[in-house]
């Protein structure tokens, strides 16, 4: 087994764990459940508008550090379908973070050579989310690098349904038949394709649940989950979660 060495000579958090990764076994896909932003606000008395403001901060740093051992996808849980449940000013706070987010990062995005990527409906997201999302998937589109893929306005169950309706139609209009239907053809009915499935699924702030989040991509991932709320998150258990992903022996339900 290789150990990593990448980027040696620029020490930063977390570099001694990820000295310990094995280069050979570098998770493709790495999902993430950012939970925990607000009890990390609560905890500190500040309103939970704050929980999603450091949160945001985190992506970058765990975006780079995802980027420093070569993970190829990097999706982050950033709002579900659900989500319009909560109160306005929170649902409006959240669908202005792009908007902060890319203008300050963009730069140093693209010359880390990321991709952003959006996994979700398009459909009910503000006109400016959309804006500040699409400008940045445009202004990196022709990058090569790591694809940070933000799940916005997405939720798996309607993923599958409307992936159904679909299929069900192009096979009504002949287009698909149904003895042809295998996993591989109804990924790519899903918002997903053409990414890879995640290998590896980190959700944060003490929950075990999947909460709709790639029910279908996520049936072989390997799931690690931290006490930890998103904001305190750092690269070093970003690196510990692939290290422990690196201990596990994958089966597939084989021997
Ligand atoms: C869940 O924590 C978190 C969210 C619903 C939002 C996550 C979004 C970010 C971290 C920012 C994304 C950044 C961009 C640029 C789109 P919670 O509020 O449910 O936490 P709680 O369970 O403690 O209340």
């Amino acid at each position: 087994m290789k150990p990593f060495k990448k980027w040696f000579g620029s020490k930063t958090e977390g570099d001694d764990t990820a000295s310990r990764l094995s280069a050979d076994n570098i998770p493709n896909h790495v999902a993430v459940i950012m939970d925990g932003n607000g009890r990390w606000a609560q905890k500190r008395s500040l309103p939970r508008v704050a929980g999603h403001h450091s949160g945001m901060k985190n992506v970058k740093k765990i975006t780079m550090a995802a980027n420093n051992i070569g993970v190829q996808v990097l999706t982050l849980y950033a709002f579900s379908t659900e989500n319009w449940k909560r109160p306005k000013e929170e649902v409006e706070y959240l669908m202005k973070l792009p908007l902060e987010f890319f203008p300050k990062e963009i730069d140093e995005l693209i010359s880390n050579n990321v991709q952003i990527r959006m996994t979700g409906w398009k459909e009910g997201l503000p006109d400016y989310t959309l804006k500040a999302i699409q400008d940045a998937i445009d202004q990196t589109k022709h990058n090569t690098g790591l694809i940070l893929n933000f799940a916005l306005n997405y939720g798996s169950r309607k993923e599958m349904l409307s992936g159904v309706q679909r299929l069900v139609q192009d096979a009504r209009d002949q287009k698909v038949n149904a003895e042809e239907i295998d996993e591989a053809l109804f990924s790519k009915y899903l918002l997903t394709d053409p990414l890879p499935d995640p290998d590896l699924l980190i959700r944060t702030s003490g929950e075990l649940r999947i909460s709709n989040f790639m029910l279908w991509q996520l049936a072989y991932s390997e799931l690690w989950f931290t006490e930890l709320c998103w904001p305190e998150f750092t690269e070093e258990h970003f690196y510990e979660a692939v290290l422990e992903y690196q201990r596990r022996a994958r089966r597939y339900g084989g021997l």
